[in-house]
């Protein structure tokens, strides 16, 4: 790293982006029920059913010994139509999500609602074999709240054992089990997962999704009003991840969750339509119930906001909160295909947004991808309606990032400004934790551009994903942070003030080239599909060839910068279509040319680096491939250029992107006090010192140093385990500088300060 021009001819430093680095928080992978929310039963309202997944009922999670009736008749609630009769003897037994697991001394509260049939019922509960046991009365008459507290006399794992004695008729429902808090009331959230959130110090937090935010099908989109209020009466409805949302963590505990880490809220609402990849597309809400709709967004923010003279602003006070919760942002949409029916919902909801709150900044919504025709159509529009910020969503291969650090320096100052609401570089190596790091000094030092980014997915429990990679992986008894979440506390904890320049010398960028020899592949994962009029390079080849279930035909080698393929494809059964292999096996760099993937529904060319498959161009939507309708197809790569023709219709036409990789990038972020915040990423095999060289020379100097370092290789580091490699802190003296060992594949965050 360089020096700097004599303080007097150095520009003011642009201010830091304040809120940049946050949190998104979306129930997926349990990250809510079976994650953050402190409930240890699954289950405890006998609301799972066949809607959330094949195979689930009102007893999921539950083993009942003896007659046990599941019941409709005269619920609790009507958001809450199920519960349990149990003519005793009976026993039902839950073990959460785990065999549920207490500590020594540990206080935990039983509550259910219940009543009597006939003669009032005594119930006896334990934990485990004797971990922790008391008992409740249950009277004859209305549904009534019942609450006994339990201290578990040893560690252990056990299920939570309910027991009516004979002769006895027992309504249950509605129950929970909860540790108790220091204040002796039940925990709402699960302490070692708090603690790992507000260790990365977040600036704000993003809720409820994620594709969650608009839901698969109206019935499916998240309506915040329906989430707050008693946890018995809220509206449960079924996760599009595949099981069941009880809203026991709804919109006032995200609010809550937000002062617990001393975040911002940035909730995300539908954009009046619900997801694209619902059968039948994305719908828009009815004309009917916009105006409703938009009302709901308002008051929101108001529920957020209000003074406690406002009807919202006092309900927050009525659930324990007169003080407001400081929404400052609000985004409408995820990831939305830009339709007619989107924009005609999204600009009313804009509109009415920003009259009504010109203190809340609205952030639009640019597809999945940081490119491709969502994100070109995302941003025309935002550009069009003068829409504040927009939400970029990239999930890329480790490459990707180290090309792309520089990105934001060609966009417009003046233009919207960007949340990256959901990156991540696709596994959890320490060499992707590196590639986040290094582009996050990218976002960093764009900050008349770059205003937020949350890292996605945040939470994940083993054993119950849906998404991989996460920043967080937990089990029942433990956090298992990964290699990207110590990147993002080291980012958290220590910001700065104000972005400088860092002239970085003697670092080349890492070439990137095409490999010069591969093979070409068929493939079909869900059909089969017949290749017949084979032509590779010009040479007709004998035989046609069928590819099944998802094993690769291999056609022969080819050379992965000059190569033509041509063929025609028949699907003789089954669903979507097929895929095209170009490049080598290993070191795996190849392209896959997917026909008829994402449900049918686009052509995509994908490209994989470091054993890691991402989109490279596309998706384009198209009608699909159909069972006995023959497509025919060309592939030609020439040098970078790749093009795909389908039915002779050219649909791919693109470069492949041979930026050089920057594998050492470095930042530096100013605060008060003459102290300075330097960041070194070194994503290279090689050890490096970095001579660190501070404007102004400001004498002697400290340095509080935070080390991530020490993998064998760049790519340990894997799902469901906790990160091989922790950070280390250390001290450094020098004088208006000082030297920076960076041992291989490293990431190192320096606090500078004068001494004296
Ligand atoms: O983070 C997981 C999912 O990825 C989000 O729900 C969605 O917005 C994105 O496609």
């Amino acid at each position: 790293m360089g020096g700097a021009p004599p303080a007097a001819r150095r520009p003011r430093p642009p201010p830091a982006a304040p809120d940049l680095w946050g949190l998104f928080i979306e129930d997926l992978n349990d990250a809510l029920d079976g994650g953050l929310n402190a409930e240890l039963i699954r289950n405890g309202d006998f609301e799972f059913n066949e809607a959330d997944r094949d195979g689930w009922n009102a007893l999921t999670g539950w083993e009942v010994v003896g007659e046990v009736e599941v019941r409709r008749a005269d619920p609790v609630h009507g958001n809450n139509a199920h519960h349990l009769r149990a003519v005793g003897p009976a026993v039902l037994v839950n073990e959460g999500w785990d065999p549920i697991r207490v500590a020594a001394g540990e206080r935990l509260r039983l509550a259910c609602f219940a009543r009597a049939q006939g003669e009032a019922a005594r119930i006896e509960a334990e934990i485990g074999d004797g971990l922790a046991r008391a008992g409740f009365t249950v009277a004859p008459g209305d549904w009534q709240r019942v609450e006994v507290d339990l201290a578990a006399a040893a560690d252990g794992r056990g299920a939570l054992r309910l027991a009516a004695p004979e002769g006895t008729v027992v309504d249950l429902d509605c129950v929970s089990l909860r540790p108790l808090g220091a204040d002796g009331q039940p925990l709402t959230f699960r302490q070692d997962l708090l603690a790992a959130l507000q260790e990365l110090r977040p600036s704000f937090i993003r809720f409820p999704g994620g594709c969650l935010a608009h839901g698969l099908g109206l019935e499916n989109m998240y309506h915040w009003k329906r989430t707050i209020g008693p946890r018995h009466e809220r509206e449960q409805i079924r996760n599009l991840w595949g099981y069941h949302q009880s809203r026991q963590i709804g919109y006032l505990e995200y609010f809550e969750l937000c002062l617990a880490t001393g975040a911002t809220p940035i909730p995300i609402v539908a954009a009046g339509v619900c997801c694209q990849n619902t059968p039948g597309g994305g719908k828009p809400i009815p004309e009917p119930d916009m105006a409703e709709y938009l009302q709901d967004v308002l008051d929101l923010v108001e529920f957020a906001n209000g003074g406690t003279d406002t009807a919202w602003g006092a309900k927050r006070a009525a659930l324990g909160h007169p003080e407001p919760f400081g929404l400052r942002y609000l985004g409408i949409g995820n990831e939305d295909e830009i339709t007619d029916a989107f924009r005609d919902r999204y600009a009313r909801i804009e509109d009415a947004v920003r009259a009504a709150h010109p203190e809340v900044m609205v952030i639009g919504t640019t597809g999945p991808q940081p490119f491709g025709p969502d994100y070109e159509a995302g941003w025309a529009y935002a550009r069009e309606r003068g829409t504040p910020m927009v939400d970029e969503h990239g999930y890329q291969v480790p490459r990707w990032f180290h090309q792309n650090i520089d990105r934001y320096e060609a966009y417009d100052p003046a233009g919207a400004k960007v949340y990256i609401g959901e990156y991540a570089a696709r596994s959890s190596t320490v060499r992707s934790a590196l590639a986040e790091a290094a582009y996050m000094i990218g976002l960093e030092r764009r900050p008349e551009v770059v205003r937020l980014a949350s890292y996605a997915p945040l939470l994940a429990r083993v054993g119950h994903t849906q998404w991989v990679p996460d920043l967080i992986y937990f089990n029942g008894d433990e956090v298992l942070p990964s290699a990207s979440y110590h990147v993002q506390r080291m980012f958290g904890a220590e910001r700065g003030e104000r972005v400088h320049a860092v002239e970085l010398e003697g670092v080349q960028g890492e070439p990137v080239g095409l490999p010069d020899a591969g093979t070409v592949m068929l493939r079909s994962d869900h059909a089969t599909v017949a290749f017949t009029g084979l032509v590779l390079d010009g040479n007709p080849l004998p035989d046609a060839v069928t590819a099944s279930g998802g094993e690769g035909v291999l056609l022969g080698g080819i050379d992965p910068r000059d190569a033509e393929l041509e063929f025609s494809a028949v699907r003789r059964d089954g669903e979507e279509g097929f895929t095209v292999r170009l490049g080598p096996e290993a070191p795996q760099s190849f392209l896959e040319v997917h026909i008829g993937g994402w449900q049918n529904k686009s052509t995509t060319v994908t490209r994989s680096d470091d054993g890691i498959g991402e989109c490279d161009h596309g998706p384009i939507p198209w009608p699909g491939v159909r069972t006995g309708e023959p497509v025919r197809m060309r592939i030609r790569l020439e040098g970078p250029r790749v093009r795909v023709w389908v039915d002779g219709e050219l649909r791919h036409d693109y470069e492949q992107d041979l930026r050089p990789e920057q594998r050492v990038v470095a930042g530096a972020l100013s605060r008060e006090g003459g102290e300075y915040v330097v960041r070194v990423v070194n994503a290279t095999a090689a050890a490096r010192t970095a001579e660190v060289v501070l404007p102004g020379a400001p004498g002697p100097v400290r340095a509080d140093l935070r080390l991530l370092a020490g993998a064998s290789d760049p790519d340990v580091g894997r799902p469901f385990e906790a990160s091989p490699v922790t950070p280390v802190d250390s001290h450094l003296k020098g004088d208006s500088g000082f030297d920076l060992e960076l041992p291989p594949w490293s990431f190192a965050t320096a606090v500078v300060r004068p001494v004296g």
